[in-house]
């Protein structure tokens, strides 16, 4: 059994249609929050976790994801030319961040159907998910703290946290017991039910599912037999809710915060309190808000 996670999937071939018309011309996972597009934040969270690989799922229209993630040669020559040493460092260190390969998912089928996309660049090993709309900021990255409880219990592992009863229709939702475990000090739970995108007065809690996953292979042959769902799409929750039959699955509330990037007032609010940390910029963007009078 691996008991280390090697490879981590990033769906990235969404539409983007809440951020319309920015997202005509290009993926929305490029929009960047300060000066970083979204899925570098995502990538940055793998590296830092360990994890050598990234299989991206990509569609129509995303060619700007895989020439972010490239060598440019033409940019650093430029940047070198006009002494900008540290800015070529960082346009370099992009590319060699980790490993990176693409698979295609020819049918917006949804993220369940991405997921299964990947099966044969994935095998028959464990593996992490990421969905670049969350923009996680913490100590220690997300997906580690996830693979920490996956180290311990061998089984598929969701990200959790409690959200407003009124919003659970926006995401998966999951009914579970906390696991008497002191090293996760009640954060950890055991999964009995989830569905996704519930009515709030159907909903079996208010813990909804954020976008970090470890799964186990099994979830494979899962999705390949669930059927459109919420939405119409092939979703993700779904083929967990089977997957529940065979395997236990564990909800992890992990420690951090977490901004819905893919939600323009969460976007803003990403874009506000990750500049207020920079260094560069933290202390002059402080006082002009404080001279907005709010
Ligand atoms: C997806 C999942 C949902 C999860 C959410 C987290 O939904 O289907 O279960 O709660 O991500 O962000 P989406 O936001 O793509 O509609």
């Amino acid at each position: 059994m691996f008991t280390s996670i090697r490879k981590a999937v990033l769906p990235v071939a969404g539409l983007g249609t809440r951020f319309l018309p920015a997202t005509k011309a290009q993926p929305k996972e490029m929009l960047p929050i300060v000066d970083k597009p979204l899925v570098q934040y995502a990538v940055e969270e793998v590296a830092a976790s360990g994890i050598p690989l990234v299989i991206f799922v990509t569609g129509r229209g995303k060619d700007a994801i895989e020439d972010h993630f490239d060598v440019s040669f033409e940019l650093e020559r430029q940047l070198a030319g006009r002494g900008k040493e540290e800015l070529r460092r960082q346009i370099r260190s992009i590319s060699g961040l980790l490993q990176m390969t693409y698979v295609r998912q020819k049918h917006p089928l949804g993220l369940g159907h991405a997921i299964l996309t990947a099966r044969d660049l994935v095998g028959e090993e464990p593996f992490a998910v990421l969905l670049s709309d969350d923009v996680i900021d913490s100590r220690v990255p997300c997906i580690k703290q996830m693979m920490d409880v996956f180290e311990h219990y061998g089984r598929s592992v969701v990200a959790i946290q409690r959200v407003d009863r009124s919003a659970v229709s926006s995401y998966g939702v999951i009914k579970g017991h906390p696991v008497e475990d002191r090293a996760w000090h009640g954060r950890l739970f055991r999964i009995e039910d989830m569905v996704e995108k519930p009515e709030p007065r159907k909903a079996p809690s208010n813990l909804a599912i954020i976008g970090r996953y470890i799964l186990t292979p099994a979830i494979f042959d899962k999705l390949a037999q669930t059927r459109r769902g919420a939405g119409g799409e092939i979703q993700l929750t779904d083929g967990l809710h089977r997957l529940l039959e065979n395997e236990p699955i564990y909800g992890l509330i992990f420690e951090g915060k977490r901004y819905d990037a893919g939600d323009k007032l969460g976007f803003l609010q990403a874009t506000v309190e990750l500049a207020l940390k920079r260094p560069d910029l933290g202390k002059p963007f402080r006082q002009y808000l404080k001279s907005l009078k709010l």
